[in-house]
């Protein structure tokens, strides 16, 4: 059988690239690491390992919970270096989507920054679908098969360059300049950004007492035996309890078994999934939980109770 078109009849066009289609996605996952790390990066609290809002902290919780605890917890023991591979990371995969540097390698990069979000961050989010970190790993997989494929290319204007420049290089030499060029870009990116992280971590060793910190609560809005639940600055549920008159204490409201929010119980707090009870300094009175809740460090500044 003949495929070829009888006379009279037209050629159909060829469809369009499809990876065209990909475009928006590539913008939208390029965008949001590239927003993601350097909110990260100018983030005071991010790399404070005193903070309960930097990096250190949220590891030190994930690895109560997640299938990866032991990796988490190794990580947990280098907090600046983990932080900086994360945030820099972030904004490497976000520039080379956007700017078609590497691309499949920046989209692996994404899948597996997300996959390991989703693995700590995100495991004990129910039903699974809610956490946002496994919807960024799957959306990855497209742009990792499909790269770039030449559509606004940074690397194939660098191997077109390279050609101008040098027409009697072979190929193998142009991709090993191609490599070398992108690599430095690469590597100039990450200084810079590991540098303004580690900058800003060290100006800001502790929180500074001129720092007004967020208000949670007017101290005559808690009543002495009571708590109250308020949001940190990053989000996470806590509560503020005031044991007595001049004693004020937080913790985040998420039981270190599975993650599930607990409740003001008496004096303390009870999760209600499995049954585990804490005290009212947050320490485990009754498992299946076997760490106390998060500590969130408050003073009192001029009658309101804020986050240290
Ligand atoms: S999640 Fe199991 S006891 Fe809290």
């Amino acid at each position: 059988m003949s495929l070829k078109p009888s006379p009279g009849e037209t050629t159909p066009a060829p469809p369009r690239t499809p990876i065209w289609a990909l475009l928006p996605l590539r913008v939208f996952l390029g965008g949001t690491f590239l927003y993601a790390g350097l909110t990260k990066i100018l983030d005071n609290h991010y790399l404070d390992h005193t903070s309960p809002l930097g990096v250190h902290a949220q590891m030190l919780h994930a690895a109560t919970t997640s299938p990866i605890g032991p990796l988490v917890s190794f990580a947990a023991e280098h907090p600046a270096i983990t932080g900086v591979v994360v945030a820099v990371g972030e904004v490497a995969v976000g520039l080379g989507t956007l700017l078609g540097l590497f691309t499949r390698i920046a989209a692996l990069g994404g899948f597996l920054l997300a996959l390991s979000f989703f693995l700590t961050v995100s495991w004990t989010t129910r039903p699974y679908y809610f956490g946002a970190d496994i919807v960024f790993a799957a959306a990855w997989t497209p742009l990792l098969v499909a790269g770039d494929a030449g559509l606004f290319s940074t690397t194939d204007r660098l191997r077109a360059a390279i050609r101008r420049r040098r027409p009697n290089v072979t190929p193998d030499g142009v991709e090993r300049r191609v490599l070398l060029w992108g690599g430095l870009i690469t590597a100039a990116t990450a200084a810079v950004g590991g540098v303004i992280a580690l900058t800003r971590r060290t100006t800001n060793p502790e929180p500074s007492p001129a720092d007004p910190g967020t208000v949670i609560a007017a101290v005559s809005a808690v009543a002495v035996g009571s708590s109250t639940r308020f949001t940190t600055p990053n989000g996470a549920a806590a509560y503020l309890l005031r044991p007595s008159t001049d004693v004020f204490t937080a913790f985040l409201a998420t039981c270190t078994h599975q993650g599930c929010p607990v409740t003001p119980a008496g004096s303390g707090f009870r999760c209600p999934c499995h049954g585990s009870t804490f005290d009212g300094n947050g320490q485990v009175t009754g498992g299946p939980a076997t760490k106390p809740l998060g500590k969130v460090p408050v003073r009192v500044v001029d009658g309101q109770v804020t986050t240290a």
